[in-house]
């Protein structure tokens, strides 16, 4: 029971903490993850999902500021699978991160592999999950790292706090769906229902006996820890009659952000204070929706847009009035302007105990278009636009998952797996924006990565197109960056600039690229090691929206990539 014994202990020290242990220190968490498949009925369908430790969400990961966590994974399912620590800066050790091809070959059925991290830069909230075809839509969970021993939150400590995950079901076999929509070359098929916690909620058939509650007592603050683990959908998300105060986001405090709604796209966290300030008294309502609804930047294509549900419900000790939980409305589904007015409002705390290191000088500037595409077919015989299949590329430059991973081709020296030129610019120029995009954007599929050197200052402008329905949360592995700026239109590079935060911009391992707009981000490469970036849309991943980085190392012994471990999977 190694994996009950430590969040046993962890919780233990939160309650005595600070007042015993006066200087910092580290301990490390020792877990198993067994990968299994294990039945599970939603929506009226029972069907096989794969689990960790037949979990769904799966086990939370508790820990401090630098300590150490060990995961021991193993494969009892039938399929290969790989897991990742999203949002966890694994310094020199990116073969601990998980994408499959990136910088490991996957664990089959029947094998194992023990993965570390070291939680050096990280606190707040972050997750991990399954970096293997579809199979994140059911192997997820939090990963949860308090203050380091000996300090605090930089706000009142709340009273209790729960954590959220938004995700998204399958009536149907989730990788089924990604196979049929890759040998057809059609759109995948959206999912059934969005999800809090694995369930629907009060508004889905067959689920209403299961959604999830959390319960609250009056006067008391609660901190959210809200983590969007859904393949596609992007969110909306609210409690009714309840304000929300976001303090920190993927795994960095933000300044209090007060807000009666929260824009969450996937792969992102947040931390969200909730003060529980209403049923004040017998005749008022006790209960009300938390609730959150995709935003799609265009409706014209088909969607999942239902409204998932849990029930913030407060405790008392005399009888409630029976009415249905209080919902509040959300914004319409494709309201791009809430989108940039909340996204736009984050700002790194940036204090004294928190300080942050905005790269103010950059050595490499990349533009980087965010794209769909298609691949012609033969005799335009593909169920894509156009007869081809769908694709999807940055600088128009489809990637190609190779055979072998780039981690072990780059550190073994194996050539003819990868090229090193990456664009740092658009092939083509079009007016990126523009309502009449070319739907014939043609592409194909190669495997081309960016080199890094040592301790290299990077800014990287993403732009958005007008092509396909959604934004692209583009997620870096290795390194967090800080969002500096974002706006609508083609990006100018004279006047847009001059808008950048380099003050206290909010340091994100996620950014929403708008649809049709761009997002700068900078960050410092001194993390050596092979690290993905790709959007966090699952299909567009599929369809070649990544590319990948390698830091090169640096001259001291420190700043070199770590060995690999004895235990790495064979490809
Ligand atoms: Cu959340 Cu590459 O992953
Ligand atoms: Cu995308």
């Amino acid at each position: 029971m190694k994996f009950g014994t430590s969040l046993m202990t962890l919780f233990g020290f939160c309650m005595l903490g600070s007042i015993f242990f006066t200087t910092a220190w580290a301990e490390t968490h020792h877990h198993t993850f067994i990968v299994k498949e294990t039945p599970c009925t939603r929506l009226c369908h029972t069907k096989n999902i794969l689990t960790v430790n037949g979990q769904f969400p799966g086990p939370t990961i508790y820990a401090r500021k630098g300590d150490t966590v060990i995961v021991n994974v193993i494969n009892q399912g039938k399929k290969n699978i790989t897991l990742h620590w999203h949002g966890v800066d694994l310094l020199r050790n990116p073969w601990s991160d998980g994408p499959e091809q990136i910088t490991q070959c996957p664990i089959q059925p029947g094998a194992n592999f023990t993965q570390q991290m070291h939680l050096i830069y990280e606190e707040g909230t972050l997750w991990w999950h399954a970096h293997s075809d579809f199979d994140l839509a059911t192997v997820h969970g939090p990963l949860i790292i308090y203050p380091k021993q000996g300090t605090v939150y930089p706000f009142n400590k709340p009273h209790k706090e729960f954590t959220l995950i938004l995700g998204e079901w399958w009536n149907k076999d989730v990788n089924k769906v990604l196979e049929e929509a890759l040998q057809s070359g059609a759109e995948v098929q959206p999912s059934d229902a969005n999800t809090i916690n694995g369930q629907p909620g009060d508004f889905l058939p067959c689920s209403k006996n299961n959604t999830v509650k959390v319960h609250v007592e009056q006067g008391k603050t609660y901190l959210l820890r809200l983590i969007n683990a859904a393949l596609s959908n992007e969110f909306f998300f609210n409690i009714a009659n309840h304000h929300l105060t976001v303090v920190g986001t993927d795994g960095s405090y933000t300044k209090p952000y007060a807000t009666d709604l929260v824009f969450i796209s996937p792969g992102q966290t947040m931390d969200v204070l909730i003060k529980a300030n209403q049923h004040q008294n017998s005749s008022t309502p006790s209960r009300y929706y938390i609730a959150a609804r995709p935003y799609i930047g265009n409706i014209l294509v088909s969607y999942d847009a239902n409204i998932t549900t849990a029930i913030l419900e407060y405790e008392t000790n005399y009888t409630k009035i029976s009415a249905p939980p209080l919902l509040s409305p959300l914004p319409a589904i494709n309201d791009s302007d809430t989108v940039a007015i909340f996204s736009g409002g984050l700002r790194s705390l940036a204090d004294k105990n928190h300080p942050i290191d905005v790269p103010q000088t950059i050595n490499e500037h990349m533009y980087i278009v965010a794209s769909l595409n298609i691949i012609s077919c033969h005799n335009n015989s593909c169920k894509g636009p156009l007869g081809g299949r769908f694709a999807a590329s940055l600088n128009n430059v489809s990637f190609e998952t190779p055979q072998i991973s780039i981690l072990s081709a780059y550190y073994y020296s194996i050539p003819g797996v990868y090229t090193t030129d990456f664009p740092d610019n658009p092939s083509h120029y079009f007016n990126f924006t523009e309502d009449s995009n070319p739907t014939n954007y043609l592409t194909k599929k190669v495997t081309k990565v960016k080199m890094l050197n040592y301790n290299t200052t990077v800014e990287i402008v993403f732009q958005g197109t007008n092509i396909g329905p959604e934004n692209h949360p583009m997620h870096l592995h290795g390194q967090s960056f800080y969002v500096v700026g974002r706006g609508s239109g083609n990006f100018d590079k004279k006047k847009d600039p001059l808008t950048y935060n380099l003050v206290d911009p909010p340091k994100e391992n996620t950014v929403a690229v708008p649809k049709n707009g761009w997002a700068t981000i900078r960050f410092r490469a001194v993390n050596p090691g092979v690290w993905y970036m790709h959007c966090h849309v699952d299909r567009h991943v599929s369809w070649g929206m990544n590319t990948v980085f390698i830091t090169k190392n640096g001259k001291s012994a420190d700043a070199k990539m770590l060995p690999p471990p004895n235990d790495m999977p064979p490809c």
